[in-house]
């Protein structure tokens, strides 16, 4: 089977085994089938976040589980229980209909709602761990539910437990979330600010904030129904202060983000452009011409070209600024 409509890079790559679940049952009981025990298998929702450098020889699992059902609601804040298998942005706009306060900030992130927890998928100042009461995920030895709460997700920027102590463990079923009926609105992000100030909005609503977001988005990403590519596919790394302070000197219009006393994260995005990377096409992969942070497949890229690419940028960060960048994207 093509994984190639399967993953938003666009590789081509094909699965030994692929199957696409809709409940849960289905789902359990092919972990449980002894036929598939001994082989490896590989877990997809909307393969947003993925980078395929080869066949897999094993099984390929599709989540699809869906629906979004309101199960409880009080005078501030409404309770959804939402498939893994939605697509993310759907259950945002969803949200937005309904006055559901909370990811408006997190329009049209590429990928599915089982997916967002993983990394904890954040946006314009919000993470969805604001927004997070639990989920519930089957761990692929037994078969067996389990319910992790936002504690035991171990959230942190793009990270959880899914990607360290339980990694390759569990599938995500369904997530749950805890949704405002006031909205609390998120604007202290620059380019959000300017949206709403250029179209004069003055009455805020999270109508308007997914709007603007929309269109930064639209205006800065690729679409990866038109260029393969996998959003950032580094994480902004995180330094020392000292080491910042030293950086700055050299070069003064270093961006920043304080994330405590010590520590200061700085946007790779900017680094790699100073590298002079950005816009830099090598055959058929290459480095987005509007934000640096994405690598792109502009047709029949290959995985590892890709990744021997990402490697280079690495190097030569680690050269030009002594900075050691890591990937967001899983390598499969
Ligand atoms: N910048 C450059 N050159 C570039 C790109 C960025 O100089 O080519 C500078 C910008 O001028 C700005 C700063 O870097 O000063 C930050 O850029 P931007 O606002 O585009 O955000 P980012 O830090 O590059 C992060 C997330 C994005 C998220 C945006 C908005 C990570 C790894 N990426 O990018 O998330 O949409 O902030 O909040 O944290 C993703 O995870 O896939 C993703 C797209």
């Amino acid at each position: 089977v093509s994984l190639k409509p399967y993953n938003t890079f666009g590789i081509e790559a094909t699965a030994r085994y692929f199957v696409e679940v809709s409940n849960i049952e289905q789902l359990q009981s092919i972990l449980q089938n002894p036929e598939y025990q001994s082989i490896e298998r590989l877990i997809l929702g909307g393969g947003s976040n993925l980078l395929l450098t080869k066949d897999f020889e094993g099984l390929v699992i599709k989540i699809a589980i869906k629906g979004i059902e309101k199960i409880k609601e009080d005078a501030q804040h409404i309770w959804l229980n939402v498939g893994a298998g939605e697509v993310w942005h759907d259950l945002v706009m969803y949200c937005v209909d309904h006055d559901y306060a909370g990811i408006e900030n997190l329009s049209l992130i590429p990928g599915t709602v089982g997916a967002a927890p993983m990394q904890n998928i954040g946006a314009y100042g919000i993470e969805i761990k604001e927004v997070f009461e639990s989920l519930e995920a089957i761990e692929i030895k037994t078969g067996k539910s389990r319910i992790f709460t936002k504690d035991e997700c171990a959230f942190g920027y793009r990270e959880s437990i899914f990607k360290h102590a339980v990694k390759g463990e569990y599938v995500i079923v369904n997530v749950r979330f805890k949704l405002n009926k006031t909205p609390v609105y998120h604007v202290e992000y620059g380019a959000i600010k300017d949206t709403l100030a250029e179209r004069g909005i003055e009455n805020l609503s999270i109508k308007a904030i997914s709007d603007a977001v929309i269109s930064i988005r639209q205006s800065k990403l690729p679409n990866p129904a038109e260029i393969g590519n996998a959003g950032s596919f580094f994480k902004n790394p995180e330094i020392p202060k000292a080491q910042f302070d030293v950086l700055k000197e050299k070069y003064p219009t270093i961006p920043s983000y304080p994330v405590n006393e010590t520590t200061v994260k700085v946007p790779a995005g900017w680094l790699i452009e100073q590298a002079g990377w950005k816009g830099q096409r090598f055959g058929n992969i290459g480095v987005h011409a509007k934000q640096a942070l994405v690598l792109v497949n502009f047709g029949d890229g290959k995985g590892n070209d890709i990744k021997e690419l990402s490697q280079k940028i690495q190097d030569s960060i680690k050269e030009k600024f002594g900075i050691q960048l890591h990937a967001e994207v899983n390598f499969v």
